[in-house]
């Protein structure tokens, strides 16, 4: 039974007992949420609430047995329930604890199906139930800022609207099984480099308009139960105790009246994390193995001292534990009702990662329909590629999975042959810290291409560290690339059998772009697979061998060079002297390279299908509240089945601001057979038309012509409309 220890369970089960015992008379049952809280808070010493508001092990914070209240359980983490680490970071390798691995994030926007945004948070809120995890540390939604950061695999895209869309669902998902959701890194944890003493420079028109709104979306729409602050500072002041960004635009704004856990020792104050809306602090208290010391945390001791000193009023203590006991209430951690018992691994969840995963992948390039290859006639398979055969759940950082298994690309593709066919795998290049290009297995590689006649290679970024934590070539947290180049000597292998064998067809692992430059115009069909998660490798193998058909899109621009891309390109990356200024503003991502044209290797939104899609009849006309109303027809005017991801996005045409050339404000995927068609009709609320005015400090419509256009990417625009507003 892999549950909390017995011996905890029981005394919990002894506390809740009587926690029951005073609130399951008819006369208790009928109060609220609120009133409940005020008789709990009414019965406890100071001293137990400083308890709630810290660490007592690495993933838990202090119970109060007394009053049935137990440690609050968390866990990372976005993709799948953390291996277990047990108290003092204490880890457990038993396959027991071995987990669903789903895609990571930025795989699971790739689908831009929201409803696999909720079928994800499900899958992850049913296993940390079963787990006994109270708070699950996802999903992580920091903009896309730049192609070096680490930690971008675990994000979702360079988008706001998109990241909404997609983290509303996933919220819903989860806490639906009676855990709560955390999202984070709020705000602007853009970076690895730095991010413990790193200060962010924004205006008030970039945190409104791309920063903000995907945590505005968690807190409002989704209805978020849990926010973690960052690392980095943001204006000069540390995030995790931030009296702008926690009190001002989160608590009292957006109204949030969840619980905001600091990053793990992103709390450098007392007195500020007290005052900024810190609400609980949570760390790894690193000086021993077992729990002693998480009492001298800056929210532990110190605040019963400043409170009995009187520089602190009890008050704020009890907002904060407020907070806590509200979220444990709606999760049903206290109070009693059926909370479910959650279930782990199963077939369903199984299936579950297999259909985000073949939604997930993106076909950047498909020169003279090279693929799907024709299983029939292929008797000789090349697959090249340590990613080929490496597992990749368990790397990078706190988001790391112990997978109960992985399908790795190999085994996806081998699974997919006849059985007398012959298949040759060679490495091509060696994982490991500072590996440059191997001779001989490159000519190994090349000769394999040669003699083959399908030839697969699987390249791209790894998922993790080769030997440390500061290891900086890969997707991992802690640490950002150090170019954008792939790693190993990967270039020179893909140009030695690009040229044995000009039909290779190049699968890209990774959580974002690669510098192509160096081979793309050689290269015929491209895939980006992301990391796809426990199921991965079989639907890249559907895919090349035509049983599925691509449905994924980029969330993020693939800049042909590194420089190309905003922040680069001005020079704002990682920062100087501590401070990072997001002077490119509201240029980020697609909303750069199209307002600027600069020519992407692939943009935004961009993907192929085997099949073909025409756009018709892009209609549109004015709803309530300065709404309006699109409609777009879709037509599936291919051979086969597939699903087009039909982007809506709105340009101002004269403004008295500089906006960018689109932004994207509406999308729908539809599953079409061939021939069929479907009417979209998408509402476009003011909200999309609208700018944020730092005079003003409000949102605001300028009246005049708008531009609505309806695309396949943000480069490839079908319809084009105008409308007065
Ligand atoms: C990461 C968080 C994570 C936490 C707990 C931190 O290093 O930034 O995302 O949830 O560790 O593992």
């Amino acid at each position: 039974m892999i549950r909390k220890s017995s011996v905890r369970l029981i005394i919990v089960y002894v506390l809740l007992a009587t926690l029951f015992s005073c609130t399951s008379s008819p006369e208790k049952k009928s109060l609220s949420i609120e009133q409940k809280i005020d008789s709990v808070l009414s019965q406890m010493t100071l001293e137990e609430k400083v308890t709630m508001i810290h660490a007592s092990s690495s993933f838990t914070t202090g119970a109060v047995p007394r009053l049935g209240i137990p440690e609050w359980t968390m866990s990372d983490g976005p993709h799948g329930v953390r291996k277990e680490h047990g108290r003092g970071w204490v880890g457990s390798e038993s396959p027991e604890y071995f987990a669903t691995y789903l895609p990571v994030g930025v795989s699971l926007a790739s689908t831009w199906n929201p409803e696999l945004g909720y079928t994800f948070g499900k899958v992850l809120g049913e296993e940390a139930r079963y787990r006994g995890k109270d708070v699950i540390l996802g999903p992580g939604i920091n903009i896309l800022r730049t192609p070096l950061n680490g930690r971008n695999f675990e994000y979702l895209s360079e988008d706001p609207y998109l990241i909404s869309k997609m983290v509303v669902e996933y919220i819903k998902g989860v806490q639906d099984q009676h855990v709560a959701a955390c999202v984070k890194h709020y705000l602007a944890n853009n970076q690895e480099t730095d991010r413990n003493t790193v200060s962010v420079e924004m205006n008030e028109r970039t945190l409104r308009e791309i920063y903000l709104p995907g945590f505005a979306a968690a807190v409002k729409e989704g209805g978020v139960y849990t926010l973690m602050g960052a690392y980095n500072k943001f204006r000069g002041q540390y995030c995790t105790h931030h009296e702008y960004l926690i009190n001002k635009v989160l608590k009292e704004e957006l109204g949030f009246d969840g619980a905001v856990i600091s990053d793990w020792g992103a709390v450098h104050s007392t007195l500020e994390a007290l005052k900024f809306g810190t609400d609980v602090e949570m760390g790894t208290d690193l000086s021993q193995g077992e729990v002693k010391n998480y009492d001298k945390f800056f929210m532990g001791d110190t605040v019963i001292s400043l409170v009995k000193s009187g520089v602190i009023k009890e008050s704020l203590i009890n907002d904060k534990v407020r907070r806590i006991l509200r979220i444990m209430y709606r999760t049903k951690v206290i109070g009693g009702g059926d909370r479910g018992t959650g279930s782990f691994n199963t077939p369903e969840h199984q299936a579950a990662a297999l259909k985000i995963a073949e939604e997930a992948i993106v076909l950047l390039k498909n020169e003279g329909s090279l693929l799907p290859l024709n299983k029939s006639s292929v008797k000789n398979v090349a697959i090249i590629g340590a990613n080929a055969n490496r597992k990749q759940g368990g790397g990078g950082g706190s988001s790391q999975v112990n997978a109960k298994y992985e399908i790795t690309p190999l085994q996806g593709i081998e699974k997919m042959l006849f059985e007398n066919v012959q298949v040759t795998y060679a490495e091509g290049y060696e994982v490991a810290r500072d590996a440059k290009a191997n001779a001989n297995k490159i000519k190994e590689a090349a000769e394999a291409a040669r003699k083959a006649d399908a030839s697969i290679l699987v390249c791209g970024w790894i998922h993790g560290y080769t030997d440390s934590w500061n290891d900086n070539a890969y997707d991992a947290e802690s640490v950002d690339k150090p170019n954008m180049f792939l790693p190993f000597g990967q270039d020179e292998l893909i140009n030695a059998v690009l040229k044995a064998n000009p039909n290779t067809i190049i699968v890209i692992m990774g959580g974002g772009p690669v510098d192509m430059t160096k081979w793309e115009s050689k290269a015929k069909a491209i895939l980006f697979a992301g990391y796809p998660g426990m199921e991965g490798g079989t639907p890249i193998g559907k895919i090349i061998f035509g049983e599925l058909n691509p449905s994924g899109k980029l969330t993020m621009t693939f800049p042909k060079r590194l420089e190309d891309s905003p922040a680069h390109a001005i020079g704002e990356y990682p920062g100087k002297d501590n401070v990072v200024y997001y002077n490119e503003g509201i240029m980020v991502g697609y909303r750069y390279f199209d307002t600027k044209k600069v020519q992407p290797q692939f943009p935004f939104g961009h993907g192929l299908s085997y099949t073909t899609f025409l756009y018709e009849n892009l209609q549109l006309t004015k709803g309530d509240n300065q709404s309006v109303v699109a409609t777009v027809t879709v037509r599936n005017t291919g051979s086969r089945a597939g699903a087009e991801v039909m982007q809506l996005y709105v340009k101002d045409i004269e403004s008295s601001v500089e906006r960018p050339d689109k932004e994207l404000k509406g999308f729908q995927k539809v599953f079409l057979q061939p021939g069929e068609s479907k009417d979209i009709i998408l509402t476009l609320s003011v909200d999309a038309f609208r700018f944020f005015d730092e005079k003003k400090m409000e949102w605001v419509l300028e009246p005049g012509k708008f531009q609505v256009m309806a695309g396949s990417s943000s480069r490839d625009i079908r319809l084009t409309k105008e409308i007065d507003l």
